[in-house]
């Protein structure tokens, strides 16, 4: 682990907007195939944290690297699926199928030069298999349940063949069947197509079995090495005022 390059490498980034610090000396790196958790209470900077990640927004100072590259030299911005927050809230009437929406995930890859080939056929049909939606492919969007939307959403990130996947809170609104078909599909990922995956969550309780570190950023970042080690973790949440149950609620159904 020690010797590989991370995928992200996070030094000192700090992020202040109108004169509110939001993120304060953040360093943190992420490695290839490992699946980590960022949790942490509301308005404490973790969609903010992500949009730095992907370009979206700059720090104020710190640096990022990803793959080994200074973000602004980095172009492989397919090799990073990423799910946003509400991303599957959409309007019921809105005119796409599920197959339009997957497709989509295939359009970063694509110049006005290059049509829609026998390869993202594959990759489409490889992403809606993987998540299990290929049979609703052609239903509407916004017919689905939000437990199918979910997974139709994630199909669109898996189509451009990411390394890693970055989901930012994708359980709001999802009743517990579904999340759990979800969880199971994404250690899947994980385990078997060695995926990276950040999970941004305030449900560890249920995946601490499956990931490999958990990070706490409540504007600074606290990272956990062994999330079933609870009690550490315990009492950095309580100290970051996130529920601590949440944390130990889980513990005793495995
Ligand atoms: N571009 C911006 N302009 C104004 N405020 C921002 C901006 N980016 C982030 N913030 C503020 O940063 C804080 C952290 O927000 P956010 O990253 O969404 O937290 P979380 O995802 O952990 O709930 C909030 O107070 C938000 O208002
Ligand atoms: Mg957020």
């Amino acid at each position: 682990m020690k010797f590989k390059i991370p995928i992200f490498d996070i030094k000192n980034l700090n992020f202040s907007v109108k004169g509110q610090k939001v993120l304060s000396n953040i360093s943190l790196e992420i490695f290839s195939s490992e699946y980590i958790a960022i949790i942490g209470p509301n308005g404490g900077g973790k969609t903010t944290l992500i949009r730095m990640l992907l370009g979206l927004e700059k720090p104020t100072s710190g640096e990022i690297k990803i793959f080994g590259k200074k973000l602004n030299d980095f172009k492989e911005w397919y090799k990073i699926g990423f799910v946003p927050q509400r991303a599957s809230h959409v309007d019921s009437s809105f005119p796409a199928t599920v197959l339009d929406i997957v497709k989509m995930g295939r359009s970063s890859q694509k110049t006005i030069f290059s049509s829609f080939g026998e390869q993202d056929r594959a990759l489409v049909h490889d992403a809606m298999v993987k998540m299990d939606v290929l049979d609703l492919k052609d239903k509407m969007i916004g017919t689905l349940s939000g437990g199918q939307r979910q997974r139709v959403m994630i199909a669109r990130a898996l189509a451009s063949k990411p390394e890693i996947l970055i989901l930012d809170e994708p359980n709001t609104g999802v009743d517990m069947a579904s999340q759990k078909r979800f969880y199971a599909l994404l250690r899947t990922l994980n385990q078997e197509e060695k995926i990276t995956i950040v999970f941004i969550t305030h449900d560890v309780g249920v995946i601490a079995d499956d990931i490999a570190r958990l990070f706490t950023i409540n504007q600074k970042a606290i990272i956990c090495n062994n999330p079933k080690q609870t009690l550490s973790c315990e009492e950095m949440s309580t100290l970051y005022g996130i529920d601590a149950h949440l944390l130990h609620n889980h513990k005793h159904e495995h």
